[in-house]
């Protein structure tokens, strides 16, 4: 699958957020090695805090339909930003957990903007338990 292939997938998801406090819509689009796509929109709440974001939708619904996240080649974002969607720190974290460190990710707009990126780029010095404990 190409790049532009999974940024349509992410559109779609988009169109299944559940936002109706901020009405700022995001999709994302997880693509496994053999093909699969996972979808996730970001998913409000009326107490603001328990929101969730479109790529941690799509990533928590990758392991609860019991997908191994270590089969992640890519995953898309996109909102209707100025420029190319920008994920939130937290998110950033919780990529670095679950995606391995050479997948790419494309940060998108839908205005055709496009920023293929890594989770080193995006989280550089990243806290990981695993690795970094004695
Ligand atoms: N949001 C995402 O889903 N992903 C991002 O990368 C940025 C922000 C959501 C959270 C909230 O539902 C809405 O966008 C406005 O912040």
């Amino acid at each position: 699958m190409n790049s532009n292939s999974l940024i349509l997938e992410a559109k779609k998801a988009m169109e299944k957020a559940y936002a109706p406090y901020s009405k700022f819509k995001v999709g994302a689009a997880v693509l496994l090695e053999d093909g699969t796509i996972i979808h996730g929109a970001n998913i409000e709440n009326s107490s603001y805090g328990l929101s969730n974001c479109a790529e941690r939708s799509a990533l928590f619904s990758t392991i609860s339909q019991g997908f191994d996240t270590k089969k992640i080649k890519g995953i898309a974002i996109i909102g209707d930003t100025k420029d190319a969607i920008s994920p939130c720190g937290a998110c950033r974290q919780v990529i670095r957990e679950l995606v391995p460190k050479n997948a790419v990710i494309y940060l998108c707009n839908l205005d055709g903007k496009v920023i293929e990126t890594n989770i080193d780029e995006l989280l550089p010095f990243s806290f990981d338990l695993f690795e970094d404990s004695k």
